[in-house]
C-alpha cells in the first residue's frame, strides 16, 4: 500500500488532495458570533490575486469536495489568506468549515477572480464600499491595500448588519487599519467608516438603502450625494441588497462596470451557504 500523506495534525488523510488544488494549513480561527467566523490560512507562494477578488475553497473531506466562492479578506501583500464566513447549520460547506481548528487543511483552487477590484472602476475621487453582512470581506482586503489609496482620494466603508455583535469584524478592521504600520498613515483623514444595525438599536440604525434614500448617509459624512463625476461604488451583500443599492446608484447616473469595461460601480454577491 502507498502511504497516505499526513496533514499538519499528523492524522492520515482519508481522501486524496484533488489535482491542481493547493492544500493549505489553517493558522487561526476567530468566532465572532454564533453566525459569523473568520480564519486565516497559509498562502502558497505561487498564489497571486488582486485585492477584492474571490477564490474557491473547500475541505478535504470527500472524494469530490464541495468548493464555494469566498472573497479573500486579506490584502494582496499579506503572507496569509484571510476569509470571513457565515455559519449555515445545514450549509454544504459551512456546516463543516465552521469546525476548523489551527492545523487543519483547507483546499484552495489556483485561480482567483472577481469584479470588486479597483481596475473595474474608472478613476474617481471618492470610493464607496457598501457592505451588508459578510459582504464586508472583499472590502477588508481593499481597505488594507495601498493601491486603493493610490487610485482614490477618499474611501468610505459602510457596514450594515442585523445586530451590534455582527458589526464587530468591521469595527475591528477599521480600528486596526489606522494602526497598521504599512498603511495606517495613508488612511489618515481619507478612510471613513459608517456602521449601522437593522434589528438591534445602536449608534446608527437602518438599512443602507434607507440611509442613502433619506440623504442621511451623506449628511452624516458631510459629503454631497452620489455624483458620476466624483463617486465610484462597490456593492457586496445579498442579492436583494445588491438589487436595491444598484437601483439607487443607477438613479444617480452611475453606470455598472466590469473588468472588461471599467465604469462607475461594480457589484458582487456575498457568499451564502
Ligand atoms: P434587515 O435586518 O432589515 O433584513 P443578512 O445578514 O440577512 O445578509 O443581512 C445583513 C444586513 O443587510 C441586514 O442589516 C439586513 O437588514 C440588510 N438587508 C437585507 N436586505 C436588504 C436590502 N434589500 N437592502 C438593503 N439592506 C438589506
Amino acid at each position: 500500500m502507498i502511504p497516505v500523506p499526513a496533514n499538519a495534525n499528523d492524522e492520515p488523510r482519508k481522501f486524496p488532495i484533488p489535482a491542481n488544488v493547493h492544500a493549505e494549513t489553517v493558522v487561526s480561527v476567530k468566532h465572532h458570533t454564533d453566525r459569523l467566523f473568520s480564519f486565516r490560512i497559509t498562502r502558497p507562494q505561487s498564489f497571486r490575486f488582486r485585492s477584492g477578488e474571490f477564490v474557491m475553497i473547500g475541505l478535504p473531506n470527500a472524494e469530490k469536495p464541495v468548493f464555494r466562492a469566498y472573497s479573500i479578506a486579506s490584502p494582496a501583500w499579506d503572507d496569509e489568506l484571510e476569509f470571513y464566513s457565515i455559519k449555515v447549520p445545514d450549509g454544504p460547506l459551512t456546516s463543516e468549515l465552521q469546525k476548523i481548528v489551527p492545523g487543519d487543511t483547507i483546499l484552495l483552487r489556483q485561480k482567483s477572480t472577481g469584479t470588486l477590484v479597483v481596475d473595474a472602476l474608472k478613476p474617481g475621487k471618492r470610493l464607496w464600499m457598501i457592505a451588508t453582512g459578510t459582504g464586508i470581506a472583499p472590502f477588508a482586503s481593499l481597505v488594507r491595500d495601498p493601491d486603493t489609496y493610490d487610485k482614490f482620494e477618499e474611501i468610505v466603508l459602510t457596514n450594515t448588519c442585523r445586530d451590534v455583535a455582527e458589526l464587530q469584524y468591521g469595527d475591528a478592521l477599521f480600528a486596526s487599519v489606522s494602526q497598521d504600520p504599512l498603511i495606517g498613515e495613508l488612511t489618515e483623514g481619507r478612510l471613513s467608516y459608517y456602521a449601522s444595525t437593522t434589528r438591534e438599536p445602536s449608534a446608527r440604525n437602518g438599512r443602507i438603502t434607507d440611509l442613502i434614500s433619506s440623504g442621511r448617509l451623506f449628511a452624516d459624512l458631510g459629503v454631497p450625494s452620489f455624483d458620476p463625476e466624483v463617486d465610484r461604488v462597490m456593492i457586496c451583500g445579498s442579492l436583494d441588497m445588491i438589487r436595491d443599492v444598484k437601483e439607487l446608484v443607477e438613479k444617480a447616473g452611475l453606470v455598472e462596470g466590469s473588468n472588461a469595461a471599467p465604469a462607475d460601480f461594480v457589484v458582487e454577491r456575498a457568499f451564502v451557504g
